[in-house]
């Protein structure tokens, strides 16, 4: 069964249709990025799948929760469902640790002990480990970045979504973001990245859907994609990224 299967979804905001007719289904494990151009509705579709925003048509099950059921269990949905947006959103008056803790503290109601060593270890994970009790202010972006992926995989969630996060770093710390990306795949992670790095895409994720005015346009393994497109759409869009 696969652990995310979107089913004809429609999404309008007032008239405008943003999602029109999109269905896909992710397996576990599966590292897919998602390209298109702004305004493509690829934001929007990771928030749909997380209940960020609700749809008007179709169906989204995400390891078994159906997520457009009018009582749908949200809070549920968000412990398996980790999200890293481009703002990082670190709370400054908490260190790195407890930046991390508190959601393992609120949410899953682990003990202050317990909350601690997950912290500590998912702080090591992103190469953190010498920066527990500084504050997010005394990082660089990357450093803040890696935090908050830190934070969202403590809650041990089954599905990553991460969109652009390194779209607003300074060149120099995009590097560092994305290897912490690629040793989270590697660990067998299910992640749906939106992401204008071709190269990280080409490399690290097994497929790429590239979204067109609200649809899925293509959607393939990711080297063949990105190097032999079949819609002039897509070619159009990866001559205007990469040049
Ligand atoms: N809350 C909202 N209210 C009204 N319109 C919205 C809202 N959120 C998104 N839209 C519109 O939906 C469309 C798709 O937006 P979305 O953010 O999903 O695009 P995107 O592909 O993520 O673009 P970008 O690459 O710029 O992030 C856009 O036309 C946008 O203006
Ligand atoms: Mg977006």
């Amino acid at each position: 069964m696969p652990l995310v299967e979107i089913s004809e979804i429609h999404k309008r905001f007032g008239t405008v249709e943003v999602l029109k007719d999109v269905s896909l289904s992710l397996d576990k494990g599966e590292i897919v990025a998602v390209i298109g151009r702004s305004g493509s509705g690829k934001s929007t579709m990771l928030r749909c799948i997380n209940a960020l925003e609700r749809v008007q048509a179709g169906r989204i099950v995400v390891d078994g929760i159906d997520v457009t059921a009018p009582d749908a269990d949200l809070n549920r949905l968000r412990q398996r469902v980790g999200m890293v947006f481009q703002s990082y959103n670190l709370f400054p008056h908490l260190t790195v640790e407890r930046n991390v803790m508190l959601a393992l503290r609120l949410v899953r109601k682990l003990g202050e002990d317990a909350a601690r060593d997950i912290a500590r270890q998912m702080v090591a994970k992103v190469g953190l480990a010498e920066k527990l009790a500084a504050y997010p202010d005394e990082l660089s972006g990357g450093q803040q970045q890696r935090v908050a992926i830190a934070r969202s995989l403590a809650m041990q969630p089954t599905l990553m979504l991460f969109d652009e996060i390194t779209s607003a770093l300074d060149p120099e710390l995009v590097g560092e973001v994305l290897r912490v990306l690629e040793s989270v795949a590697q660990e067998g992670m299910t992640m749906m990245l939106v992401t204008h790095e071709m190269n990280f895409a080409k490399n690290v994720a097994d497929r790429v859907i590239f979204m067109h005015e609200g649809r899925i346009h293509e959607d393939g393994p990711a080297r063949e994609t990105l190097l032999e497109p079949r819609t002039a759409e897509l070619r159009s869009f990866l001559s205007a990224v990469l040049h």
